[in-house]
């Protein structure tokens, strides 16, 4: 008997173990989540409007801080939206730690610095929104792991390099802004990957080369803008059989391609829209 009671002891300690180191994995308690939000608000040096008085070791309702939404019996951060709140400073790469959020907007703010690579560890992120600041460095070729993101805005900031070609994997992404930027370099072939785009807004960078063929492929394109580049070569007869294209800005590019989009507007809306 005593026997029995020790086994079932034992296989009791291992049940629990299993059930709460699982629960611990996918949870962070509400301790945790106050530290890591405090962790990413020391980032931020400039709060002219005092978003982040309520975010306080004093004030532990952490879902009840401006900005934060929460999920699920045990708290969990879901979203956090700073946007438009002139916030100065730069994104703490701890932002990753909040591994259960799905809307990060901090767009419209003064933020500097670099998109921190690690935020490519958020792999429930739908939305990745940091448009309007002044983020600088490369596009993280890491956030080609985001494979839930459906929104990516991350334009109107000071970035430079290529578009990396790994944003071909984010087969879920109906949105890319990346307008008004420095970025360089050819618009990647891979984009053909991203079917269920709607949205592939890229003017005003320094892009060059042609555009891919591949583009033919992005079946779901409703608006696609490449206006004020330094783009060439010609107009991809592939683009004329995207059945849902409404939107197409070539202007002000090079070479060729600046000849055939003023040359060929009118034919080419015909063609549009006969299709
Ligand atoms: C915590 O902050 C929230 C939001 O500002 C506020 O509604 C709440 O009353 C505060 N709680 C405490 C205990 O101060
Ligand atoms: C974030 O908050 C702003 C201001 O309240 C709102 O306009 C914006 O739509 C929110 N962002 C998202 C993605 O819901
Ligand atoms: C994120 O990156 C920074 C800088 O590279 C590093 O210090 C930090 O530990 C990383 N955080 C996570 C959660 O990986
Ligand atoms: C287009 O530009 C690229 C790089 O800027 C250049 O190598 C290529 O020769 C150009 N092609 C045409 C057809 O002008
Ligand atoms: C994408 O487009 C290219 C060139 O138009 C084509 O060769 C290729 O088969 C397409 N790929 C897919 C997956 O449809």
């Amino acid at each position: 008997m005593a026997q029995m009671l020790k086994v079932l002891c034992l296989f009791l300690m291992f049940i629990s173990f299993v059930f709460f180191s699982h629960v611990e994995c996918a949870n962070l308690d509400g301790a945790t989540n106050v530290k890591i939000l405090l962790e990413v608000k020391k980032s931020f040096t400039d709060d002219p409007q005092n978003v982040f008085k309520s975010w306080s070791v004093k004030n532990t309702s952490y879902c009840s801080w401006h900005g934060v939404f929460c999920a699920g019996k045990v708290a969990q951060v879901v979203g956090l939206n700073l946007s438009s709140v002139s916030l100065s400073g730069s994104i703490s790469p701890s932002i990753s730690l909040l591994k259960n959020l799905i809307l990060l907007d901090l767009s419209d703010n003064k933020l500097t610095g670099p998109i921190p690579p690690n935020i490519s560890t958020l792999t429930s992120l739908s939305s990745l929104l940091l448009f309007s600041n002044q983020l600088s460095g490369h596009i993280p070729p890491e956030l080609g792991s985001l494979t839930s993101l459906q929104v990516l805005r991350i334009g109107n900031n000071l970035l430079t390099g290529t578009i990396p070609g790994s944003l071909g994997n984010l087969k879920n992404l109906v949105t890319l802004g990346l307008a008004s930027c420095y970025l360089s370099g050819p618009i990647p072939r891979e984009i053909g990957k991203l079917v269920k785009l709607e949205d592939l807004l890229l003017q005003t960078n320094e892009l060059e080369g042609p555009i891919p063929n591949e583009i033919g492929n992005c079946s779901s394109l409703v608006q696609f803008t490449a206006a004020v580049n330094n783009l060439n070569g010609s107009i991809p007869d592939e683009l004329c059989s995207l059945k849902n294209l409404q939107l197409l800005n070539l202007a002000n590019n090079k070479g060729y391609l600046k000849r055939a989009v003023e040359g060929l507007a009118k034919d080419f809306n015909e063609k549009l829209h006969a299709t």
